[in-house]
């Protein structure tokens, strides 16, 4: 139903130039925000918030479809681009995903080294199971989500993004953002080419099958990781739970967005849809060569604190003005599938 966009700025290039350009190569320099599929809203708000202790700054639907579902965001106190993880709450309705090739297999979080310890101990109270290992010079902790989506805390020199505070995760401690996503691969050549080429990322180390990719300078929140997985079967790519459904990228123009996606286009990569209007941002939604679905994404001016203050943020279901009619029809639905408080 609503995938027609509302609202949609015009092509601001149609008025400034009246042509558009070619084969220009956009500088992405961080994350936007990462988008799981999951069964449980409530375990869902329990891990993001009760154990991770991030902010849910939103809560309201995926606008993809007639049947709602919930579409939670958690990040820091403003829902700030590049701290950002989104869930899809599908219930038992979906069917499972299937993991493998063309997948983000993991989830990274920025956290100050010195705090693992105290990550670790929190797991351990948590009953989380959890383990310590080392991967392209960085000290991390796995885990998992309830649903059985990978994650792992990276410690960190320096990351100045600043955390929520409102938690019991002291900010000494506390999660300043996206490090990194995991994308898992059986093939790696023309996923390097776009990686490269059409995204304009740089190659920088290999630890084993994991390869590091680099937007910018480089730091926590602007890192790529593709694991080389030659022998494992491709992954699902719909709407499916428990899988990590699409990853985000920050764009901070229109016309950046617009001419990334006409660049990717000069490529052959035609998989890339026009910017579409999801109340909070419009996004460029894109297939890589590998199967991950990546978006390019620019944020409303006024972020979410479009329809609530900032002290509430996430306190209630929030809907798009085109779907403000139908709000008790939506809330009924929702209800039948899991309520959250
Ligand atoms: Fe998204």
């Amino acid at each position: 139903m609503n995938d027609e966009f509302k609202d949609q700025d015009p092509d601001p290039r149609d008025t400034a130039s009246g042509a558009r350009e070619e084969g220009v190569t956009m500088a992405f320099h961080g994350y936007h925000h990462i988008t799981t599929t999951v069964t449980n809203g409530r375990a869902d708000v329990q891990f993001h918030v009760g154990l991770l202790g991030l902010r849910n700054v939103k809560r309201t639907v995926l606008l993809d479809g007639s049947r709602p579902f919930y579409h939670l965001y958690y990040g820091n106190e403003y829902g700030e681009p590049g701290t950002l993880l989104t869930s899809f709450v599908f219930g038992p309705e979906k069917p499972e995903g299937k993991k493998g090739s063309g997948q983000i297999s993991s989830i990274s979080l920025s956290v100050p080294k010195e705090s693992l310890n105290f990550w670790v101990d929190r797991f351990g109270e948590h009953g989380v199971a959890h383990e310590e290992f080392d991967r392209l010079g960085d000290r991390r902790v796995w885990f998992r989500h309830p649903d059985g989506i990978d994650f792992q805390l990276v410690g960190v020199e320096t990351d100045d993004r600043l955390p929520w505070h409102g938690s019991d995760v002291p900010p000494a401690a506390a999660i300043r953002g996206v490090h990194s996503v995991t994308v898992c691969t059986r093939e790696t050549d023309e996923l390097h080419y776009f990686l490269d080429e059409g995204m304009g990322l740089e190659s920088r180390d290999t630890d084993g099958s994991v390869s590091s990719y680099a937007m910018s300078a480089g730091r926590a929140g602007q890192l790529v990781e593709i694991d080389h997985q030659p022998e494992i079967e491709q992954g699902s790519w719909g709407y499916m739970r428990n899988t990590v459904d699409h990853v985000a990228f920050d764009v901070k123009e229109a016309t950046a967005q617009l001419d990334f996606k006409d660049h990717l286009e000069a490529m052959g990569y035609i998989d890339v849809t026009e910017p579409r209007d999801r109340n909070y941002f419009y996004s460029v939604y894109f297939r890589t060569p590998a199967g991950a679905m990546f978006e390019a994404t620019r944020s409303h001016p006024d972020g979410f604190e479009k329809d609530e203050g900032l002290d509430s943020l996430g306190s209630c279901l929030q809907l798009p003005k085109w779907l403000e009619e139908r709000q008790p029809e939506l809330i009924a639905s929702l209800e039948t599938l899991e309520p959250l408080d």
